[in-house]
């Protein structure tokens, strides 16, 4: 794989062709913390709304801080699991009151906030902070194992890792936000995971599965 090439091919396609999504208007780190929640177990077009409606009541990451539980529940109500809030209201509060109001720009600072796994830290990271730090969901294995023909299991814990490294080979240095996200589009309007649109992909000369004609195996993920 020519990894500039890739890039390259990736990243223009995201300029042209990503959807007009709300969180996509600014990099604040706080807006791109609560979106990633919503966004982990909820769909697209479910969310829109939700996130609309949380940052005109919660502007700033302080206002979220200072608000009382029943609130952050009534907000939530709807978006289902309420886990999600809770340990979101909780790490915010100790980022207001221990950090200053400052979202940690560190993977190891980051971490350590309730309810933020490598997913989460590595989206805000990337998408808010510019750094260059892989952000693995299940969609972005479906792209990479095909892309990169990686036939791992994603239904073991372990296997993240995996693709976490793929990621760090590939990610662009001088653009991870748009690299991140451009991985999380093209699985959502592409490279989904039945009959995905291999003739309109803009990296299929670089799709190890298209060479073969394999997109449709992969990923690989046992019944557990
Ligand atoms: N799914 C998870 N994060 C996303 C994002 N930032 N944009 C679109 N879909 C997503």
């Amino acid at each position: 794989i020519d990894i500039k090439q890739f890039q390259h091919d990736l990243i223009s396609w995201f300029i042209e062709e990503q959807r007009d999504l709300p969180w996509r208007k600014d990099a604040d780190p706080y807006k791109v913390w609560v979106s990633e929640i919503m966004l982990q177990q909820t769909k697209v077009d479910t969310v829109i709304p939700y996130f609309d409606r949380f940052l005109k009541k919660f502007p700033t990451i302080e206002s979220f801080a200072a608000a009382d539980d029943e609130a952050v529940l009534k907000i939530w109500e709807g978006l289902g699991y309420y886990s999600r809030v809770r340990n979101l209201h909780s790490a915010v509060k100790e980022v207001v009151g221990n950090y200053g109001g400052v979202v940690p720009d560190t993977q190891e600072e980051i971490s350590k906030l309730k309810g933020v796994g490598p997913y989460t830290a590595g989206a805000v990271l990337s998408i808010a902070y510019g750094k260059p730090e892989p952000a693995v969901d299940g969609n972005v294995m479906r792209v990479l194992s095909r892309i990169m023909l990686i036939r791992e299991d994603i239904a073991k814990a372990s296997t993240r890792k995996v693709f976490e490294a793929a990621v760090r080979e590939l990610i662009d240095h001088e653009h991870p936000s748009f690299f991140n996200q451009a991985l999380m589009e093209l699985g959502a309007l592409i490279c989904t995971p039945t009959s995905p649109a291999c003739l309109l992909c803009p990296v299929r000369d670089h799709c190890l599965a298209f060479e073969d004609g394999v997109q449709s195996e992969l990923p690989i993920k046992s019944r557990k």
